[in-house]
């Protein structure tokens, strides 16, 4: 019977666990990838920011790049390309990142937006914040406000 019963849990997480587990490995990579305004500084927090620590910086992969403009700030009205991974650091003072959250454009996972994108909120240590299958229900409304680019805010909030 118990055996039984951890096979049922297993198949239950099946589909959660491996996706965040994916989306912090692809969050700790961050070769290839260049910072929003090509800059590695921490950021203030912004007022609109949803996140409680202090300084964030945001890097994007090389597919996401490709929607950056020569100074590395988003194209106005552009739609990043699947692939495109979105890295918001979240540090809560100079010394100390405290967490991940993650926007990968996969439109075919099962995790997908209507947009293509899943939504990851990780910590430091790779402690989920929330999991990818709540399909960004924490995030969206925010990131669906007026200004938004393909649900990006960095240009509305640091432009
Ligand atoms: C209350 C509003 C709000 C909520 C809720 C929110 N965010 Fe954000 N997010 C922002 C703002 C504003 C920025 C721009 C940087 C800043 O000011 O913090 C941002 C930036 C980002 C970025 C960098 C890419 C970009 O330009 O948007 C990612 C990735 C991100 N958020 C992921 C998430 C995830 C994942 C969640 C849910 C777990 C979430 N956010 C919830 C407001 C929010």
């Amino acid at each position: 019977m118990v055996v039984a019963w951890s096979v049922v849990a297993c198949k239950h997480e099946a589909g959660t666990a491996p996706l965040d587990a994916e989306l912090y490995q692809m969050a700790l990579n961050s070769s290839g990838s260049v910072w929003y305004k090509n800059s590695p500084d921490l950021l203030p927090r912004s007022t609109g920011s949803g996140h409680s620590e202090a300084f964030l910086r945001t890097r994007f992969n090389d597919v996401a790049a490709t929607a950056l403009d020569s100074l590395y700030r988003v194209v106005a009205d552009t739609t990043f390309p699947p692939g495109s991974l979105i890295v918001k650091e979240l540090w809560s003072d100079a010394n100390t990142l405290g967490s991940y959250a993650v926007l990968l454009k996969r439109p075919e996972s099962e995790a997908a937006d209507a947009g293509g994108w899943v939504w990851g909120y990780l910590r430091a240590n790779g402690e989920v914040r929330a999991p990818a299958l709540d399909r960004g229900a924490a995030c969206r409304t925010c990131h669906t406000q007026d200004g938004e680019i393909d649900a990006t805010l960095m240009n509305l909030y640091f432009p």
